[in-house]
């Protein structure tokens, strides 16, 4: 069997369902991901839950030894958002998880950034599932590491609409200054919008179907639950798996449609800020900074994404 290298994963996000079964996926991609740190910003719901929230995940699935930071309490220029809307007053409600199996890291999110980054023997992909401030702050103190990271991929915005507003998706109106730190940056972006998020659902017979295979299973499929509570009100058909989207594409691209596109940020903007404005025909004469996912194969989406979930049964009966 060829012997492929695996990416080495920095994972950042404000879990949140959908950054919660995004961890799941790729700690279910072992063979292919080797998450080395996890670092949480404020977004979904404040900074201090969604720490304890990735601290509580890493317990259910085990992770001892990957460190856990807290990063940014808020956007780089204006008050948090948060949206208790779709994730409860815990950021993470339903299930009862277990309590931390490991210490927070003494670190700033940035600092276990930069050390992972500098310690690795290789270039660092990071996946960044809420408000981009953490990795612009990144990107700011630590200009030099840029070159040891493979890209950023992201789950955020939309080049056609919004989903918090007319025109923007929720991660990046919370902090679009971050997002255009990024975008400029030179750092390749892969951005997994609404354009194909919103087609990367979960129907409730589907995720029923794995519910009583295994623990992390049964969590997942109650995470689905109540992630779908607002979702099925705003009459979606399923649980949308934004989140997920930025893992599987690292692992399976061949399940998605990419286009690369320059994108730039709406800062400002009566009814626009927050939007990422894609430049479809090159007007701008820039070269695409962002590599776009535009469609994805839903069916083959939800084998791969059940077939992880189901992949913890014989770790638990180790
Ligand atoms: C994004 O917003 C959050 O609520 C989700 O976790 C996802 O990252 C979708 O707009
Ligand atoms: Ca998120």
């Amino acid at each position: 069997m060829e012997n492929k290298k695996k990416k080495i994963l920095i994972l950042d996000g404000d879990p949140g369902h959908d950054d919660a079964i995004a961890m799941v996926l790729a700690a279910a991609f072992k063979d292919e991901l080797d998450i080395r740190a996890i670092t949480a910003v404020g977004g979904n719901q404040t900074l201090a839950k969604t720490t304890l929230n990735y601290r509580k995940i890493a317990a259910l699935l085990n992770l001892k030894d990957v460190p856990i930071a807290a990063g940014r309490d808020k956007p780089l220029m204006t008050d948090l958002i948060i949206a208790p809307n779709y994730h409860g007053e815990s950021g993470l409600d339903g299930p009862k998880l277990p309590d931390p199996i490991s210490e927070l890291s003494p670190l700033s999110a940035v600092e276990l950034m930069a050390k992972t980054i500098k310690e690795a023997e290789d270039k660092v992909t990071i996946v960044a599932t809420g408000p981009q401030t953490n990795v612009a702050s990144l990107l700011l103190a630590h200009p030099e590491l840029k070159e040891k990271i493979e890209c950023i991929s992201i789950m955020g915005g939309g080049l056609n609409h919004g989903n918090w507003t007319a025109a923007a998706e929720f991660n990046i109106l919370v902090d679009p200054e971050s997002m255009d730190i990024e975008l400029r940056s030179g750092v390749p972006v892969i951005m997994s919008g609404l354009d194909v998020t919103e087609k990367a659902y979960v129907l409730p017979e589907e995720w029923d179907k794995f519910r009583n295979d295994n623990k992390v299973a049964k969590v997942v499929a109650e995470w689905c639950d109540f992630f779908y509570i607002h979702l099925k009100e705003l009459g979606w058909p399923g649980a949308l798996m934004h989140d997920p989207c930025a893992v599987m594409y690292l692992v399976h691209p061949e399940i998605f449609v990419a286009k690369d596109y320059y994108v730039e940020m709406e800062l400002k903007g009566e009814y626009c800020r927050g939007a990422t404005v894609p430049d479809y025909y090159g007007l701008t004469g820039n070269k695409p900074n962002c590599k776009c996912l535009l469609d994805v194969d839903r069916e083959k989406f939800v084998e791969i994404l059940s077939e992880a979930v189901r992949s913890f049964k014989e770790a638990e009966d180790e």
